[in-house]
C-alpha cells in the first residue's frame, strides 16, 4: 500500500546549518498494516510523514501509494489518498465550524467534484452513529461549534473526519502528544476503532513507549534518519517498554539491529 524506496534529504545542503533528516529509508506497508512509529527528537519521524504527504521533496527515491508513483505529486494531488492528524488538536478541525459542519467538510473534501454529497437528515444521522460509538457523548452535541470542544474530543473528531472518505493511508504524527495521559488513552482507543473499522493502512509516530508496544503490527524505529528496526509479530508482542527505552540510546542492543 505504501512504498518508499531509498528516500534521502538533506536540510541546508552546504550551510552550517545543514541537517540529514532522512538517509536512506525503504519502507514497504502492506494494505492494513500498522505502524508505530518511534524515536528520539531529530530521528527524521516528522520528515518521513511529510515526504509520505507530499509536503516535503525528497532529494532521492520514490514512493509509490498502491500503483501509483505519487513522487512528482503535490500534497493537494495526494490529498485524495491521505488523511492525516496532528498533534495540535486545533489543525484537524475547525473551531468556528460546527461537529457536524466539520464532518460535511471532511466528507466533501475526499468527494471528486460533482460526487459531493449534501448534508441531507440521512447523512447527519450517520454521522452521529459514527460519533457515538466513540462513546464521548460528541453524538449529543452536533449543533456545537469545534472549538468549545477539549482537546481529547477535538482529536477523536478530527480522527473521524480523516478516515470518512476511507483514505488509502492514514499519517498521525504524535496525535496524543498534547493530551493528558487519561484523554491519550481515550483517544488512542478511538484510533484503534477507526483503523480497525475500515481496516486502515496507518503510520502512527509517538513518543508514548506504552502505546508503541500496545498498538499496531509494527514497531519501527528510526534514528539519524534511518531505519534501524522493523519489529513485527512475536518480536513485537514480546517488546517491553524498558527494552524500548533502552534502545533508544543503545547502538548494541538487538533490537537496533533487527532489520526486517
Ligand atoms: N523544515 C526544516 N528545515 C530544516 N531542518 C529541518 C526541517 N524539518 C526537519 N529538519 C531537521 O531534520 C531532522 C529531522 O527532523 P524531524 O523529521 O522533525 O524529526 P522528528 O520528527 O523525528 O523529531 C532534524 O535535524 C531537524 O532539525
Ligand atoms: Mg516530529
Amino acid at each position: 500500500m505504501l512504498d518508499t524506496h531509498a528516500l534521502h534529504k538533506l536540510f541546508h545542503a552546504g550551510s552550517p546549518d545543514e541537517r540529514v533528516a532522512i538517509d536512506g529509508v525503504s519502507l514497504q506497508l502492506q494494505p492494513g498494516d500498522f505502524a508505530v512509529v518511534v524515536g528520539g527528537n531529530g530521528a527524521g519521524k516528522s520528515t518521513l510523514l511529510n515526504m509520505v504527504a507530499g509536503e516535503v521533496t525528497p532529494d532521492a527515491g520514490r514512493i509509490r501509494i498502491g500503483d501509483e508513483d505519487v513522487t512528482p505529486l503535490a500534497t493537494h494531488q495526494r490529498a485524495r489518498l491521505i488523511s492525516r492528524v496532528f498533534q495540535d488538536p486545533s489543525i484537524g478541525t475547525a473551531a468556528a465550524l460546527s461537529i457536524e459542519e466539520n464532518l460535511a467538510v471532511a466528507d466533501r473534501r475526499g468527494a471528486r467534484r460533482g460526487f459531493a454529497r449534501a448534508l441531507t437528515p440521512a447523512l447527519a444521522l450517520e454521522f452521529r452513529d459514527r460519533l457515538a460509538t466513540f462513546g464521548l457523548g460528541l453524538e449529543n452535541r452536533m449543533g456545537a461549534q469545534a472549538g468549545l470542544l477539549s482537546g481529547g474530543q477535538r482529536q477523536a473528531l478530527s480522527l473521524l473526519m480523516a478516515v470518512l472518505r476511507a483514505p488509502r493511508l492514514l499519517l498521525l504524527d504524535e496525535h496524543t502528544a498534547a493530551l493528558d495521559p487519561k484523554t491519550a488513552e481515550t483517544v488512542m482507543r478511538v484510533t484503534r476503532q477507526v483503523v480497525q473499522e475500515a481496516r486502515l493502512t496507518t503510520l502512527m509516530v509517538t513518543h508514548n513507549m506504552h502505546h508503541a508496544i500496545s498498538h499496531g503490527n509494527r514497531l519501527i524505529m528510526m534514528k539519524q534518519g534511518r531505519i534501524v528496526a522493523d519489529l513485527r509479530g512475536e518480536r513485537k508482542q514480546t517488546m517491553t517498554v524498558e527494552r524500548l527505552i533502552a534502545a533508544f540510546d543503545d547502538e548494541s542492543t538487538e533490537l537496533t539491529h533487527a532489520q526486517p
